[in-house]
C-alpha cells in the first residue's frame, strides 16, 4: 500500500508517524504504571490497530481486554447513544484501567465508557488514545494520553471505519467528501 487509497483526500499521519509517537506514548505507560501495570481496555472495532501496536511498546505485564460498543451506527456523526455489543471478560474491581481508543470525536462515546467502568469500583481509569478532534473539548473527561490533535475532518484508516470499510489502510487519512456527500 504505498499509494493512498483512491478514496482518501490526503494521508494525515503516515504508519512511521504513528510507530513513533505510540512508542513515546508507550515509554510514558511504562514509566507511570511500573508499580501496579494496568488492564488495557481496548474499544473495539477502531481500537485494534492502535491497542495491538500500543500495546507491544508497553514493557510490563499488562492484560488486554475488549469491549465493544458502538454509538456511529454507518453514518458519519456520533449519535451518543452508545450500546454495549460485547463486555468485557475480566473483573476490574480495584484494577487500574486504561482505555485504549482510536479516537475521540464528540467524546460521548468515552465520557458513557468513563461512568460506565467507573461504576465497577475499578482503583483508577485512565484513557490514551491516538487521535483526538477539537469537539472533544466539549465534554469534560481527562484523557491523560494524546498521539496527535486532529482537525475536524473525516478520518478512516488504522482501524478508523467509514461504514465499515477502510479500518485496514495502515495509516490515517482524510476521507473524500465525494464518499459520504452526495
Ligand atoms: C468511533 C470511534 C470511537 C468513537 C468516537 O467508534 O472508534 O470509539 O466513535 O466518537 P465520539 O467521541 O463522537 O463518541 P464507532 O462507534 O464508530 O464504532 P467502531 O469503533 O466499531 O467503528
Ligand atoms: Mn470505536
Ligand atoms: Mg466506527
Amino acid at each position: 500500500q504505498t499509494h493512498p487509497h483512491p478514496d482518501v483526500e490526503r494521508v494525515l499521519l503516515d504508519e512511521q508517524q504513528i510507530r513513533d509517537r505510540l512508542a513515546e506514548l508507550g515509554e510514558r505507560i511504562t514509566a507511570d504504571y511500573a508499580d501496579e501495570p494496568p488492564i488495557l481496555v481496548g474499544v473495539l472495532k477502531g481500537a485494534v490497530m492502535v491497542m495491538a501496536d500500543l500495546a507491544r511498546q508497553v514493557d510490563l505485564k499488562v492484560e488486554m481486554d475488549w469491549m465493544a460498543v458502538s454509538s456511529y451506527g454507518s453514518g458519519t456523526k456520533s449519535s451518543g447513544v452508545v450500546r454495549i455489543l460485547k463486555d468485557l471478560s475480566a473483573d476490574i474491581t480495584d484494577r487500574n484501567v486504561l482505555i485504549v481508543e482510536d479516537i475521540i470525536d464528540s467524546g460521548l462515546t468515552l465520557k458513557w465508557l468513563l461512568s460506565n467502568l467507573r461504576s465497577r469500583g475499578p482503583r483508577n481509569v485512565e484513557i490514551a488514545t491516538l487521535l483526538r478532534k477539537p469537539d472533544a473539548a466539549r465534554v469534560e473527561i481527562d484523557v491523560k494520553y494524546v498521539g496527535f490533535e486532529i482537525p475536524n475532518e473525516f478520518v478512516i484508516g488504522y482501524g478508523l471505519d467509514y461504514a465499515e470499510n477502510y479500518r485496514n489502510l495502515p495509516y490515517v487519512g482524510v476521507l473524500e467528501r465525494s464518499i459520504y456527500e452526495d
